[in-house]
């Protein structure tokens, strides 16, 4: 058992602390991330993009999560590895339960899955079955053809309030834990109040329970050279990268990061 659990994460909502997450894909960052305090080490299929170098996630598979939460997991010092169901690995009920077990056996104690309503049925089997989920919603890359590129989502009426119900009803299925991506601060605040489980943000503002960046983003690297206004590069003021990801965790417990410049409006 890691030494983070979802009792944890709980315990860390009711008392209003930020949670802290990174992603990370290897062993040594792993470990790096853990002597900095980080408490979730998420590896998110976002490594297509920053370790394999395509143009989105897609062509991330099931092979590459396992082989990468494996590295993590030799790394890893107590702190709750959450693994993503890539592009199409959730695509019927059997895959879902298939794909999870395979990332669970390959060291995650979390599956993260992208979607919204429609996944109550996957997170409710996958509870059943004691496999945590948390439900990543609002912007979902793996479906960036479908929405039209990488936009804010949530900011029309009809939209947030089918956000928030969606959210509501993925905890009921059962869902441990939720995740926005690019929704605007109040909607994101609305949310993580109407949920009991803990909701991390990336680009949805302070109010959310805690927050997740991209290691390489948050290190100041860009393959593209583009970077995501919720982006804040924490090389600039640290003298070492285990330094950085001490000041990521001071200033996510600290509500200092997200800032004002960080926040999308509606
Ligand atoms: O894949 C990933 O790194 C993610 C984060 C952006 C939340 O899902």
């Amino acid at each position: 058992m890691p030494d983070v659990t979802l009792t944890t994460l709980q315990a860390l909502k009711r008392k209003g602390e930020k949670i802290t997450m990174l992603t990370c894909y290897d062993a040594t960052f792993a470990k790096t991330l853990c002597e900095a305090g980080v408490e979730l080490l998420l590896i998110g299929d976002s490594l297509g993009m920053v370790l394999q170098g395509h143009d989105s996630t897609l062509p991330v598979t099931v092979a590459d999560m396992a082989y990468h939460t494996a590295n993590v997991k030799r790394g890893n010092r107590g702190a709750m590895i959450v693994a993503d169901l890539p592009f199409m690995a959730n695509a019927t009920v059997e895959q879902t339960l298939n794909n999870s077990a395979t990332l669970m056996q390959a060291g995650a104690h979390m599956i993260k899955l992208e979607g919204a309503g429609w996944l109550a049925e996957s997170i409710r089997l996958l509870a059943e079955r004691g496999i945590p989920v948390c439900a990543h919603m609002g912007l979902t890359p793996q479906a960036v053809n479908l929405l039209g590129g990488y936009k804010v989502q949530g900011r029309e009426e009809a939209q947030a309030a089918r956000m928030l119900e969606d959210a509501q009803a993925l905890e009921a299925a059962g869902a441990a834990m939720l995740l926005l991506e690019c929704v605007p601060s109040d909607l994101a605040t609305r949310i993580t109040q109407a949920v009991s489980v803990p909701v991390i943000g990336i680009g949805a503002g302070p109010g959310t329970d805690g927050q997740v960046l991209v290691m390489h983003d948050m290190l100041g690297l860009s393959l593209s050279g583009r970077v995501a206004k919720f982006v804040r590069n924490f090389m600039v003021d640290s003298p070492s990268i285990p330094a950085a990801f001490s000041a990521y965790v001071s200033a996510v417990k600290a509500v200092q990061f997200p800032a004002p410049e960080h926040e999308f409006s509606a």
